[in-house]
């Protein structure tokens, strides 16, 4: 692992992951910016001192020395690092699992997905939200026409946590958030907007078009949006509006799907992620529940209780880490991977959410970024 030290948010979520069904262990770490911060964490999690590093350049020279080296490395850093980083563990011929957003420019996005597809290293990116098995089941039932021709896509992913300038104030994850060099052109919109923004693709497959978007910075100072209103039009015709939010009071993690067909309208929360609600033409409503037996098998091959047994955010960042598993393990025995490893987030996925990014940002700056209408009254 790169960085995910002690103080760190998301590197202890993904410790938690990949230890959950098996499939990885972890050996060695560059886990601070601090290096010495970064050993005291590693004897704290009990790795061998000789496989803590001062920095990831260590780190990979370290690695290449040994025979038994890391099968993977977990990249677990602010956004402008996942490049370098990236790039350089891939080139010494390590497989990547890397946060999102994937970088902090386009035009290192480009150059980083290029080099993925024209190498041999798997590269995935950790986009939370499509570990959920509800929400491969609502992918399921999208792809399999249950739907019809989808029209409308409502997404949203509302926070409180960033409501108050707490950057001033120290907040460790705040402070590179707000920083534009450290955190890319985005505010709000390439922190959460583009978990939102692969959920709604993920599920309903339609491919954006082009969008409209509308920025806003409610904290006093702040230099990134900590709002965001796009507007989306996909490829044949379907709309869709997302809203991103660091300042919705009362939204924890309020991350939510609606997607609308001509036959019938899906809905998912994140803060109940266990139930999928399904309204067909007609008037009736269904839940369905994770857990059931008639799912698709990529929602039971994520799906380790029966119903009833709440199964959450760990589980579905474990489902992403199996999948990478898999996946890793599927390349390497050159066959197809089973159920756990197909549909995930890759490479690919993390330049489109990069694109997205640049395209929002450039909306919301032009000079007339949709036509605004006053009204009379
Ligand atoms: P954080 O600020 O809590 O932790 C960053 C860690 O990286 C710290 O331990 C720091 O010392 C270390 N670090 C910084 N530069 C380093 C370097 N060059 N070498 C080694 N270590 C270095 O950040 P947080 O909130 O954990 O975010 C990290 C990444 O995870 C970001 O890209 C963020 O967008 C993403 N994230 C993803 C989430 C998800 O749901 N998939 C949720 C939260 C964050």
């Amino acid at each position: 692992m790169v960085g995910g030290g002690q103080g760190a948010y998301i590197g202890n979520i993904h410790r938690i992951a990949a230890r959950q069904d098996g499939a990885w262990q972890l050996v060695a770490g560059a886990f601070d910016v601090d290096a010495a911060r970064g050993h005291a964490f590693a004897a704290r999690e009990g790795l061998d001192p000789a496989r803590s590093y001062d920095n990831y350049k260590a780190m990979i020279e370290g690695e290449l020395s040994r025979e038994d080296r890391i099968d993977a490395v977990a990249i677990c850093t602010p956004n402008f690092t996942h490049f370098p980083i990236s790039k350089a563990f891939l080139e010494a011929g390590f497989d990547v699992i890397c946060e999102k957003p994937l970088t902090a420019t386009l035009e290192d996005a480009i150059a980083l997905e290029k080099l993925v597809r024209d190498g041999d290293r798997f590269m995935g990116v950790t986009y939370t939200y499509s570990g959920y098995p509800m929400v491969h089941e609502a992918r399921h039932m999208v792809a399999t026409g249950q739907l019809g021709e989808i029209r409308t896509v409502q997404v949203e992913y509302p926070l409180e946590w960033m409501a108050t300038a707490i950057e001033t104030e120290g907040n460790a994850q705040a402070v590179w958030r707000t920083d534009p060099k450290k955190n890319g052109r985005g505010g709000s919109i390439g922190d959460i907007g583009t978990h939102a923004y692969h959920l709604a693709g993920f599920v309903s497959g339609l491919k954006l078009e082009c969008l409209t978007a509308d920025l806003a910075t409610f904290v006093q100072g702040r230099a990134l949006d900590d709002n965001a209103h796009v507007m989306l039009r996909y490829q044949g015709g379907a709309r869709g509006l997302l809203w991103s939010s660091q300042v919705a009071l009362g939204s924890s993690n309020g991350v939510r799907l609606r997607v609308f067909g001509e036959k019938a309208s899906l809905s998912w929360f994140q803060e109940q992620p266990n139930e999928l609600v399904h309204a067909r033409l007609g008037g009736r409503t269904e839940t369905i529940k994770r857990g059931a037996d008639d799912l698709s098998d990529a929602a039971k091959a994520r799906t380790r209780t029966p119903p009833g047994h709440p199964e959450g955010y760990l589980e579905a960042f474990a489902n992403l880490y199996a999948g990478f598993a898999e996946a890793i393990h599927a390349k390497r025995e050159r066959r197809e991977p089973t159920d756990i490893g197909r549909d995930i987030p890759t490479a690919y996925d993390g330049l489109k959410g990069v694109a997205f990014v640049d395209a929002v940002v450039d909306s919301a700056s032009a000079p007339n970024p949709f036509w605004m209408t006053p009204v009379a009254v």
